[in-house]
């Protein structure tokens, strides 16, 4: 069996439900592959700030209602360290810009109901999904449906969206691509807990006991972030160890008191950086994950999925309706300015506030010249307020 369309998309996180989003309203056909079930997909937890024109561009494809209903607008961040708290105010530093508090796996719900109403194709649960052909003009990928009966997409081009550990980046051979990577010694203990919101904003805190971050999902809902080792075991932190340290991590404004609640998630990621130089072979071109990893410091995975995607889908729309092939031949160095930039505003956030004893005392040094220097000086607070709300796209 075989079917065909215009893009086949693998994957469906961000970049892929963005994109056939965006080629759908560019009039040009996709089908999505997710080797996951809908609910997987759904339930999925991962970072939740949303930079201000991803949410300006939700509303311009019509999946904004539920996130103007439910999401919080924030207009700054708060920042810890020793001592002292800051507060940083995003919205004055930028003109007037904010950043949208809504959780991955809400804006995933969203597109993936979008793309059912539209007539959209995304097939669940397949397996053995293989790229082929992708240096002639008949790309073509391979899978097994959800019965495990073997299929296949006849596409004019496929796009790997299918995270770091899916086949579309093993699809370009070796010798052409080159892989920078550098994983940190620590990583991140994330909760979700049933308690009010304890601040208005998110607070980032260094500790001399190591990284806190205060998020929030909703009024009821609230995400919190320790740094730990990656390699520890849950099973180490029990509930009552969990808000000590965050009790200790955050609370160093007397003043202030963080809601405890029920724990009911609870588990503990890696961080690394990880970028894929080049993102295209043949016809075959790669998004998100699958070309690039941040540590969730500044929270722009989501946010740089999804710039990948806008400059491929107008790449795309180029290349099939208009016979044009300039911008796609483009999409690598275009996609990839903006990626360097996201990599560098994560690993300084990163290494700015947690606490790494592989570092030297020089740098620890460093590292503290850094806050105090963020902490007093507008310019600097401008340029964490720039890159934190989504750099313009032609910077
Ligand atoms: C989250 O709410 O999960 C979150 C927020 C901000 C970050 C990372 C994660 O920088």
């Amino acid at each position: 069996m075989s079917q065909r369309t215009q893009v086949g998309i693998v994957g469906c996180g961000p970049a892929g439900l963005f994109l056939s989003h965006l080629l759908h309203r560019a009039g040009i056909e996709s089908v999505i592959l997710e080797n996951r079930s809908r609910e997987a997909v759904e339930s999925t937890i991962r970072a939740g700030v949303l930079e201000h024109w991803v949410t300006d561009l939700m509303r311009g494809m019509g999946l904004g209602g539920r996130m103007d209903r439910e999401a919080h607008i924030h207009s700054g961040i708060t920042l810890q360290y020793g001592p002292n708290r800051f507060h940083l105010d995003v919205t004055e530093l930028t003109g007037g810009k904010q950043v949208t508090v809504y959780a991955q796996h809400e804006v995933l719900r969203d597109l993936i109901a979008g793309r059912v109403a539209d007539g959209g194709a995304i097939h669940f649960e397949v397996t053995d999904t293989a790229f082929h052909d992708v240096e002639t003009e008949a790309p073509r990928i391979a899978f097994r449906d959800k019965d495990g009966t073997p299929d296949e997409l006849l596409c004019d081009y496929v796009v790997a969206a299918d995270g770091f550990h899916g086949p579309g980046r093993k699809a370009i051979p070796e010798g052409t691509r080159q892989e920078y990577n550098k994983t940190y010694p620590f990583g991140w203990l994330g909760i979700l807990a049933r308690a009010p919101i304890s601040w208005h904003e998110l607070i980032y805190a260094r500790h001399e006991d190591g990284f806190a971050l205060l998020s929030t999902r909703s009024p009821e809902i609230q995400r919190m972030y320790i740094q730990c080792d990656p390699a520890d075991d849950i099973a180490n932190w029990p509930d009552a160890r969990i808000w000590a340290e965050l009790h200790k991590r955050l609370e160093i404004a007397g003043n202030w008191h963080l809601s405890e609640g029920d724990i009911f998630q609870k588990g503990i990621i890696p961080l690394r950086s990880f970028v894929c130089e080049t993102m295209r072979h043949g016809r075959l071109f790669l998004a998100g994950d699958a070309a690039h990893i941040v540590p969730p410091t500044g929270a722009k995975g989501l946010n740089l999925a999804v710039a990948d995607v806008l400059v491929l889908s107008r790449a795309l729309e180029d290349a099939i309706r208009h016979h044009r092939t300039e911008r796609l031949d483009a999409y690598p160095a275009t996609a990839l300015r903006r990626i360097w930039k996201a990599e560098r505003f994560s690993w300084m956030m990163t290494t700015m506030l947690h606490v790494d004893e592989t570092e030297s005392p020089f740098e620890h040094r460093i590292r503290m010249a850094d806050l105090d220097f963020l902490s007093g000086s507008r310019n600097a607070q401008a340029a964490v307020a720039e890159n934190y709300v989504g750099l313009p796209f032609d910077a």
